[in-house]
């Protein structure tokens, strides 16, 4: 089957975060994201990339700091609440019913009952046409004990992170499970024994 190029995203599972911000009068936003990576293993910079008409962004311009929240797929409801295009004075905290999580290093809050939190402040924003990067620095990094070994790894079949395939006409939200297989970083390098 060839796809138009325009629909590379249906061939990519992606990640589902909830991005949260404040605003200049100090409401509380609360936004899905799925265009998001880290820059590159083990560095403390992200990517994002947003449309230009988002509240999210207007926030991250104004106040220099977000939090990624990472979901469980229990949450895919409010989710869906927090994908809906309210004003920026609509508190989305209050719509989807989310409990604010109060954050270490940056302003805005958390959402409690997800599995982690990106504490990010921004770095860069890479201005486009008709959409913007945003590289923002991971300057304080939470996860739920429940779900993470004492070396930080995710039991993911526990934590259930949401994950999504975006397809023609809307979201399949998706979750993962492990393909039987691992793999050491030092076997990438050959000669080393
Ligand atoms: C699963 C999912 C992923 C999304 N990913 C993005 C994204 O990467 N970039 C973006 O600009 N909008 C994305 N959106 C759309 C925004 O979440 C949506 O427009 C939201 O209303 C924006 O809220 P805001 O204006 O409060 O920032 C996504 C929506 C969903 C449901």
């Amino acid at each position: 089957m060839i796809l138009n190029p325009k629909r590379r995203e249906q061939v990519l599972p992606l990640p589902v975060v909830l991005i949260s911000t404040i605003s200049e009068e100090g409401v509380r936003n609360a936004a899905p994201w799925s265009n998001i990576t880290p820059i590159l293993r083990p560095l403390e910079e992200i990517v994002l990339a947003s449309w230009l008409k988002r509240d999210t962004l207007d926030n991250i311009r104004v106040t220099g700091e977000f939090v990624v929240n990472v979901p469980s797929a229990d949450m895919a409801e409010a989710v869906k609440i927090c994908s809906r295009n309210y004003p920026p004075e609509t508190d989305e905290f209050e719509e989807a019913n989310l409990a604010p999580r109060p954050s270490t290093k940056v302003a805005p809050p958390g959402i409690e009952g997800c599995i982690a939190w990106m504490e990010c402040e921004l770095v860069e924003e890479i201005l486009r046409e008709r959409f913007s990067l945003i590289v923002g620095r991971v300057v304080h990094l939470e996860a739920d004990d429940r779900y993470f070994d004492q070396e930080g790894n995710m039991d993911f079949e526990r934590a259930k992170p949401l994950s999504a395939i975006l397809g023609h006409q809307g979201v399949r939200y998706t979750r993962q499970v492990s393909a039987g297989s691992e793999q050491r970083y030092s076997e990438m390098f050959l000669g080393k024994g």
